[in-house]
């Protein structure tokens, strides 16, 4: 290979380097909202819910409440100076009830009080009649009553339904794909500090403070620049902070305008599973026509998402969901068909993936139907199904796919894990064992890179440079453990040609970078480090110029390495030129700003190039399921995953473990179960289960795929964020493989998640015990 110029100047892009906050998160000193200071004064704000999911106020009285000891103020609807409402798109989020009831939870008011177990007394003595109505609680309810939320959306490419009706082999079935809470460690908290003139400061867990800010200043009535938003980590957020921290936000606002006081909110865990939006749950009804090999000739499904009482960011994550329903397979004739359901439950949010996830799990199962129809491995299946080259290269939203490395990094999987070798043991256990069953599951991940909202593809960065050579770096970005502070920290310490520890990371604040768009869509890095390198070039060349016009010697000839700059024998220390140039009256500050390039949409022609890349993976996943009690082990698990040139493999290794994890948690355990009055029953550690350490497979091997991004991404990297949570398909593919082998050549009945109960029921319906 040819030395690339650039790498040989890298010193910390590409290097597995901790998390710049590691050591604190471990010791307990990263300070997150609740550990801030509480300054003088702060007053503790608790919501209190509507006790049910659907229906009317008739009488609200809050008397006892205010005369709760410690109570300071009671805020409901009316004390909202300017809208109620803390949506993100639609204008369909109220911040408190007016009359309407929509969900079990609803906030109808909100205590504040001097300490926040004074308000959590306070709260219960509230009392809130209502005429009650019916609740339309799950995705059936929903269908059964016409009860869209949106207009219904597909794509379509030829006569699929056609082809399928005159079809000699098809495959047809319905699917169930739950949904999925965020158990973000950190939950909702927003800390409001009212300062000169009516402004207000903000310290909230947000994915996006510039909505928070946008948000608080619509609900009290403010300009946005009255309101300043500082975010300096999160403890976890996968997208349950991307619109839905906004309200709590408002809230604690609300309640410094009220008082003049601080104010803060922190939920309560049960009351964070209550009232705030999970991943959307699906119906999945789908037909595919098939050849002789396998190879699909038509593929017609429709999608039935529960979007929850309101549109949140619904729209967007259904057309995700649409996006991924191809997965990495080429359907040649196609409709994809969604229908966007409301229901008297939690407005469903986004989740790691956007929707995609869900699209993917069928594209998956519908690889296994025709594996079981045909008797093929169903590994065969997926390489016969596989995008290629002219011709089936185009998705059903007319992009071409031109980065596509899906067969090449799963063959290169299936030697690495031994797939075929493993096949024939599982086959020769599986004849020997009547009660225990192994299956085996090899399973793609193709996953598009950009907001499919195309405006939002911007970001933004502001970079300082100090008299003493140390660098002060902030950009739109939030973290949220997720690691992108350090990636862009390395990137501007390169830039530089400097030690990483010269750069100093500091917290997302609306006041230095403002218009952002939220940390999500995996794009973080791609876009807040193209901003910042930017911003970092900026300065570096005025540097270089100025030194050059000292030392007598060309622009050109200037290095900067080692945290020196250099030129022939002349050499300076980093802070020795920036001394040099203050002096010499340099501009040492700038902002950079980056657009993605390339793409476009065009959603009423449902065409266009959305996805500026794509990221790629795979995983092999073993289980061993007891088919007398349903339990399952997940015996080994294989990975080998695309981050273009990692930017830091440290990171990105953490990422891929983490999202495999996440994901195998949604898909085998994590289970919410609301009941018929629309009340959600899984609402605490107690009785919602996610994984936990012992969780994870005893047999871990995680890869890079090696390939440098094809598109000018930042160092050739690639996001990294959510592709990983896909890869744990494999595993719920594989339990399916395990109960298939119960009664060969027969579909299996496997919904989502696959936890015990559901894993017993396939059993029995695949050996056609009686329940
Ligand atoms: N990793 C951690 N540790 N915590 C998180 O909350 N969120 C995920 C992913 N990885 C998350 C995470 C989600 S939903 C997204 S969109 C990306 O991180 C966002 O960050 P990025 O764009 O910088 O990758
Ligand atoms: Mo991630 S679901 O895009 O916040």
């Amino acid at each position: 290979m040819r030395p690339d110029p650039e790498t040989e100047m890298l010193r910390h892009v590409r290097k597995p380097i901790r998390h710049d906050a590691a050591d604190r998160h471990v010791q307990g000193n990263a300070p997150y909202i609740d550990d801030i200071l509480e300054p003088e004064g702060t007053l503790h704000v608790v919501p209190g819910g509507a006790p049910v999911a659907h229906g009317r106020i008739t009488r609200l009285d809050l008397s006892a409440v205010r005369a709760a000891p410690g109570v300071v103020a009671v805020l409901t609807v009316s004390d909202i100076p300017a809208k109620n409402d803390v949506s993100p798109v639609a204008g369909d989020d109220p911040l408190f009830v007016e009359t309407s009831i929509e969900f079990h939870g609803q906030p109808v008011f909100a205590v504040v009080a001097e300490t926040r177990d004074a308000a959590r007394r306070a709260v219960r003595r509230a009392v809130i009649e209502t005429a009650e109505d019916k609740p339309l609680v799950d995705v059936a309810d929903a269908l059964k009553a016409d009860a869209d939320i949106m207009p219904p959306y597909a794509f379509r490419r030829g006569e699929p339904e056609a082809v399928i009706a005159a079809a000699p082999a098809t495959v047809a079935g319905t699917l169930r794909i739950g949904g999925q809470e965020h158990f973000y460690l950190e939950g909702q908290v927003a800390l409001a500090v009212p300062g000169e003139d009516g402004t207000l400061t903000i310290h909230s867990s947000t994915q996006h403070p510039s909505e928070v800010q946008h948000v608080v200043a619509r609900v009290l009535g403010l300009a946005d620049a009255a309101v300043e938003v500082v975010v300096r980590r999160m403890g976890g957020g996968f997208g349950g902070k991307e619109s839905q921290a906004s309200g709590w936000a408002a809230m604690a606002a609300l309640a410094a305008k009220v008082t003049g006081r601080p104010a803060k909110v922190r939920l309560d865990r049960d009351d964070d599973f209550a009232m705030t939006g999970k991943r959307h749950d699906f119906l999945v009804t789908y037909r595919a026509a098939h050849d002789a090999d396998g190879r699909i000739e038509a593929v017609d499904v429709a999608f039935a998402g529960r979007c929850g009482y309101s549109h949140d960011l619904s729209s967007s994550i259904n057309d995700r969901t649409m996006f991924h329903a191809d997965n990495a397979y080429f359907y040649p004739q196609v409709h994809i068909a969604s229908r966007r359901l409301k229901t008297h439950t939690v407005s469903n949010t986004a989740f790691r993936g956007f929707g995609g996830p869900q699209g993917m799990v069928f594209a998956e199962r519908l690889m296994d139907d025709i594996a079981w129809a045909t008797g093929r491995d169903p590994l065969d299946i997926r390489y016969a199904n596989l995008y290629g080259t002219s011709e089936r290269n185009i998705t059903p939203y007319g992009m071409t796919v031109e980065d596509n490395v899906a067969e090449a990094l799963m063959r290169q999987l299936e030697a690495s894990s031994d797939y075929r070798a493993r096949r024939q043991e599982i086959t020769a256990f599986n004849a020997g064992s009547r009660f225990l069953k192994k299956g085996l599951s090899l399973t793609p991940v193709k996953f598009g890179i950009s907001f499919t909202t195309t405006f939002l593809n911007q970001a933004g960065a502001l970079v300082h440079v100090y008299q003493d050579g140390s660098v002060h770096l902030n950009h739109g970005g939030t973290e949220m453990g997720q690691g992108l502070f350090v990636k862009v920290a390395q990137i501007v310490a390169d830039e530089f040609g400097i030690g990483l520890d010269r750069v100093r990371i500091t917290a997302t604040h609306t006041g230095k970078v403002p218009n952002t768009s939220p940390t999500a869509a995996s794009s973080g890095t791609d876009m807040n480090g193209m901003a910042a390198k930017k911003a970092a070039a900026e300065i570096r060349e005025r540097l270089a110029e100025f030194i050059a016009r000292d030392w007598q010697v060309p622009v050109a000839s200037i290095v900067f390495r080692d945290d020196r700059v250099s030129s022939g024998e002349m050499s300076l220390s980093f802070p020795e030129v920036v001394k040099k140039a203050y002096l010499a009256r340099t501009h040492l500050s700038a902002a950079g700003f980056y657009a993605t390039p390339k793409i476009t949409w065009d959603r009423p022609k449902a065409t266009g190039r959305p996805f500026f890349y794509f990221a790629y993976g795979a995983s092999c996943s073993e289980v061993t399921i007891d088919t007398l009690t349903g339990e399952f082990t997940l015996d080994r698990v294989d990975i080998l995953h695309d981050a273009g040139r990692s930017l830091n493999p440290a990171i990105d290794i953490g990422q891929i473990e983490g999202g495999f994890v996440q994901g195998l948690g949604w898909l085998t355990m994590e289970e919410l179960v609301f009941d018929a009055k629309g009340r959600l029953r899984t609402h605490a550690p107690s009785t919602y289960k996610i994984p936990t350490a012992r969780d994870v497979p005893a047999d871990f091997r995680v890869a890079f795929f090696d390939n440098p991004n094809r598109e000018d991404t930042v160092h050739r990297s690639k996001a990294i964020g959510e592709p990983p949570l896909m890869l744990a398909n494999s595993v719920w593919c594989a339990i399916a493989d395990a109960v298939h082998a119960l009664a060969p050549g027969k579909a299996v009945a496997l919904d989502a998640p696959a936890t015990p109960e559901a894993i017993l029921r396939a059993c029995m319906a695949q050996t056609g015990s009686a329940g």
